[in-house]
């Protein structure tokens, strides 16, 4: 599966999950709800004509509705990242003054390309905001960011999920409360919350509280949902599994992240999917072998995503 990456980059971003979550996606008539979306990728490689996607944090919203309105297109992002790579390469301080100047412009007026600029100008693709709301990773330190190449490669990246976002598709700021109480019986929803204690923000805390009421609003929706967490480390085991989430299916997988940019930071976690439904599993193993018409379903709407950017051309 070549999975779509989206312009946008954090921390938490799930693109190296993607082909495993969305093989266990079982067949559904409905939308593909999520409401927390992040970064959007798992998302944007879902396949599904009509989604809600929603978020407490209104700049990613309100970049991609810009997409889906046609107010960012390709073309203006690369006119956009030019001028701005071109007086970043020219700034005093080896560049910091240009990026601090875009940062308190972004920070007083919220323009969705400012927000694109941060997110791949800052350290280390990472995206947090101080308790004022404000933009708060410094400069990458690379005043020639934005070579060429690498323009080509995020006007690339908005191309696509141009080309992914459909009319239905809705994009929202909102609550994973509110959002998840509009699921349906033919819907799937798909969960990211943050995980405790890390990268905590003003858009990402996340309490005990919180996790009870996710838990409380899955077990009651009429829906299908696949959660995605945490299972263990090397050093303790994720309470809520056994407190909460052993009711429903659980499958895990090891996974790799980097806490920053060095190599010795590279941690591994045991990665877990809850779901709701029958995928043919037995018990809780490590892998996942879902059903043929799930993996039939898996390659259609992989098919579908490869159609929709066939069609279109920058
Ligand atoms: C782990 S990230 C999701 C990452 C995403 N799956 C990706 O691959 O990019 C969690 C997201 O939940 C959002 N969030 C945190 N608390 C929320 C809440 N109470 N309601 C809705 N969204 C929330 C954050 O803004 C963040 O974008």
């Amino acid at each position: 599966m070549r999975v779509i990456v989206p312009p946008i980059k954090s921390q938490g971003i799930k693109t190296k999950l993607v082909p495993w979550i969305q093989a266990l996606v079982p067949a559904i008539s409905g939308r593909w709800i999520e409401p927390f979306l992040g970064t959007g990728v798992v998302a944007f490689n879902s396949g599904f004509r009509k989604a809600l996607l929603t978020d407490i944090n209104p700049h990613v919203i309100r970049f991609y509705q810009g997409i889906k309105d046609g107010e960012i297109t390709p073309r203006r992002v690369r006119d956009y990242l030019q001028k701005e790579g071109e007086q970043l390469e020219k700034a005093p301080n080896h560049g910091y003054s240009h990026f601090h100047a875009v940062r308190d412009r972004f920070n007083t007026a919220y323009d969705p390309l400012d927000f694109l600029f941060l997110s791949r100008a800052g350290f280390n693709g990472m995206m947090r905001f101080n308790r004022n709301g404000e933009w708060n990773i410094p400069f990458c330190q690379k005043p020639k960011r934005f070579s060429q190449a690498y323009i080509t490669k995020i006007v690339n990246q908005v191309h696509d999920v141009s080309c992914l976002i459909q009319p239905a598709w809705i994009f929202r700021v909102d609550s994973f409360e509110n959002t998840i109480r509009e699921a349906g019986t033919d819907d799937i929803i798909y969960c990211d919350p943050p995980y405790i204690g890390r990268y905590v923000d003003y858009y990402s805390g996340w309490t005990k509280e919180d996790e009870q009421k996710l838990f409380e609003l899955l077990s009651r929706t009429p829906a299908q949902f696949i959660l995605s967490t945490w299972h263990h480390n090397d050093f303790r085991a994720n309470p809520f599994i056994e407190s909460l989430w052993s009711k429903f299916n659980i499958i895990t997988r090891d996974h790799f992240y980097h806490s920053g940019g060095k190599i010795e930071n590279r941690k591994s976690i045991v990665e877990a999917l809850v779901f709701n439904f029958d995928a043919n599993i037995e018990k809780h193993n490590y892998g996942v072998r879902p059903k043929p018409e799930q993996l039939m379903l898996f390659e259609e709407r992989a098919e579908y995503i490869t159609q929709q950017l066939d069609r279109a051309v920058i």
